[in-house]
């Protein structure tokens, strides 16, 4: 089979969001909301009776692995939570060997998390069960660019025309670059924000703006997206003083004042209070759109694992 980076009919893998069309990604927006609201919880359950959904993260994670928990359950799955550091790994078996007894026992497919950009390109073409991609290194974390546009649309109806500045570590995200490429399919007009040194080169072939002014970056947005700083993927001396980030990078209520009026504020989580965005932010109930992030986390998820498990 070839190998095809997006979820397609030959290869049902969800690696990218760089391959998924306008109309994939509106479908899978329709077909969340409608698994959010329109079933009982007996007729969910029916969805994915019978499939076993089996997650493995080898980096820390909240939202995404319980999300996808409650999302395999709710469609009647059964889900297999990997304890990574107790399985025969240690003793010395590849990754590929796991995953592929792992299938050999009758799983439907895999959520994976992974410090390695791009390891999971290279080991689905040798399984024959979908593997969905919950963050692979920088590179890429297609269910949570679904799930962000997914919320900025519900909010503000038409994504084209929209100008949504995002802002953080760029060049550590793997959320802005799965958002960008639907953002940019359906229209918007994106701007990157970061200091230099978190500022990939040539981002996006220029088709995105790029600042390192904070202010100058969300003058008139009509969403910030602020993204905490990747400690976990720098050299210890590239990390910057935290105090002195905040004051040139974090979102406090008098900078917000720079976007427009009816600005919505969005954060992948986890947040770094004080750091990337002030409280006053995060809380307001105005303007933060953060928690509705984390619930359509479920509903987007819902439809992702119907679409790749029952073909939906
Ligand atoms: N947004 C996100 O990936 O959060 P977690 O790391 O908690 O899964």
């Amino acid at each position: 089979m070839p190998y095809n980076a997006c979820m397609s009919a030959s290869s049902r893998h969800l690696l990218t969001t760089e391959h998924l069309s306008v109309d994939q990604v509106q479908s899978l927006f329709q077909r969340a909301e409608d698994l959010n609201g329109k079933y009982s919880p007996a007729d969910l359950k029916k969805i994915l009776l019978g499939q076993f959904v089996v997650n493995l993260f080898f980096n820390d994670s909240t939202r995404t692995r319980i999300s996808f928990e409650i999302a395999a359950k709710r469609l009647g799955a059964d889900v297999i939570n990997v304890a990574i550091d107790r399985s025969s790994l240690n003793k010395g078996e590849t990754f590929l060997d796991m995953l592929q007894n792992i299938q050999a026992m009758g799983a439907s497919c895999f959520v994976i998390r992974h410090p390695e950009t791009g390891i999971l390109k290279e080991l689905a073409p040798h399984l024959r069960i979908p593997v969905i991609n919950a963050g692979d290194g920088n590179n890429e974390h297609p269910t949570q660019g679904l799930l962000d546009v997914m919320t900025m649309r519900r909010h503000k109806k038409n994504i084209n025309g929209l100008t949504i500045a995002i802002c953080g570590d760029i060049a550590h995200s793997r959320v802005a670059r799965s958002n960008i490429p639907i953002l940019l399919k359906m229209g918007a007009k994106v701007r990157v924000i970061a200091p230099q040194s978190m500022m990939p080169p040539n981002y996006f072939g220029g088709q995105v703006q790029s600042f390192t002014d904070l202010r100058a970056g969300i003058k008139d947005a009509d969403i910030v997206m602020m993204l905490r700083i990747q400690k976990e993927r720098m050299q210890t001396d590239e990390v910057p003083n935290e105090r002195e980030y905040a004051f040139h990078y974090g979102l406090d209520m008098e900078k917000l004042k720079l976007a427009k009026p009816d600005v919505l504020v969005m954060h992948p989580g986890p947040m770094n209070r004080g750091v990337e965005i002030d409280s006053a932010v995060a809380d307001n109930p105005k303007h933060s759109i953060i928690l509705d992030q984390v619930s359509m986390g479920v509903a987007m998820r819902m439809a992702i694992l119907e679409w790749i498990l029952a073909g939906k």
